[in-house]
């Protein structure tokens, strides 16, 4: 009997892409760390990491985010290596979730759903600073939309936090984390993905299968996470193409004389 079922398991889980339930939901406890990533909290919140948010090791990451959102090692390998680094530890083989809040370590300004250092609590989830970003949000989230409301909260702390900090560095690292609802929830070729499921996850730190949401049957590799951000990248662009209708030689000659810097 085992002899048969084991292989039976092992070829449903890969081909066929089935997934085992997710394991119930438990809100922290007053000891249990959380951070600032909104998906890290839930994966803790379901057990797919440890309850209390300590420890994680690399074996604990792949095997989280294997479980819960079908990631190949190889991605959740690189994002451990990112992550240990949160550690004060040298040479650190695991880190805990509020590792995560050192300020410009990994955490940075501008996020989604949580304050900016200056202003409080950097990790805790803020439903005003939310709504903020929720606003630039249609029923179904494009990259455009997400982008805008990537740089409208940057412009609110570039305007209102003396201390915003906002490297490349951090840019490259940020659209990881606008591209990760369309990785986990939404249509990766078309990068959309329901309003519905993004804000459930933010404001629940819950896995939102009770809206329907499964596992993706299809393995999320490095390269899918890397095309999905060169489109939000390119979506925060404040430029357009130049699609005013025709004009006539007087205005493209006012328009030249502009773009030089000259006023008429
Ligand atoms: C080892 C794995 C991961 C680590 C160490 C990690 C770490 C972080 C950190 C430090 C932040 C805070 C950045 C900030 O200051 O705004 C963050 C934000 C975020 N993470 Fe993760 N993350 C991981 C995996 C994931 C995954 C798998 C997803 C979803 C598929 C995800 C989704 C997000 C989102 C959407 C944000 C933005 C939150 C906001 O702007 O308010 N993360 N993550
Ligand atoms: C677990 O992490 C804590 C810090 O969060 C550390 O003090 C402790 O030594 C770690 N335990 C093990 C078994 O590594
Ligand atoms: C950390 O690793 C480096 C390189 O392997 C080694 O030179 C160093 O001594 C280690 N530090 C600690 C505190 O273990
Ligand atoms: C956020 O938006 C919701 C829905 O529009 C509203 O009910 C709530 O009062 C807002 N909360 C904050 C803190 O702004
Ligand atoms: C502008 O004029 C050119 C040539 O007269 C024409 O081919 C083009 O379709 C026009 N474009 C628009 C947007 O009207």
């Amino acid at each position: 009997m085992r002899f048969i079922a084991l292989p039976v398991a092992v070829l449903g889980f890969s081909v066929l892409g089935w997934a085992d339930p997710v394991p119930e939901w438990h809100p922290p406890t007053v000891t249990d760390f959380r951070g600032p990533c909104p998906m890290m909290n839930t994966l803790a919140n379901h057990g797919y990491l440890p309850h209390d948010g300590r420890n994680i090791t690399k074996e604990a990451v792949v095997s989280a985010m294997g479980s819960a959102l079908n990631f190949d090692p190889a991605l959740a390998n690189i994002m451990f290596e990112q992550a240990v680094i949160a550690n004060p530890e040298p040479n650190a083989t695991f880190f805990s979730l509020d590792d995560l809040n050192r300020h410009n370590v990994l955490e940075h300004d501008a996020s989604l759903s949580r304050m900016d250092a200056y202003f409080g609590s950097n990790h805790v989830f803020d439903q005003a600073t939310f709504n903020e970003t929720r606003a630039y949000w249609g029923p179904i989230i494009d990259a455009d939309m997400i982008a805008n409301s990537k740089v409208a909260r940057q412009l609110a702390s570039k305007a209102f936090n003396p201390t915003y900090r906002f490297t490349e560095h951090i840019e490259d690292f940020s659209l990881g984390e606008m591209a990760a609802p369309f990785i986990a929830f939404g249509d990766i070729k078309k990068v959309t993905v329901d309003r519905e499921l993004v804000v459930y996850l933010f404001e629940n730190e819950r896995l939102p299968t009770e809206l329907g949401w499964t596992r993706k049957t299809q393995v999320i590799k490095v390269e899918d996470i890397l095309a999905i951000n060169g489109k939000i990248g390119a979506a925060t662009s404040l430029f357009t193409v130049d699609n005013a209708p025709n004009t006539t030689a007087h205005d493209m000659n006012r328009r030249r004389d502009l773009h030089a810097g000259i006023p008429c």
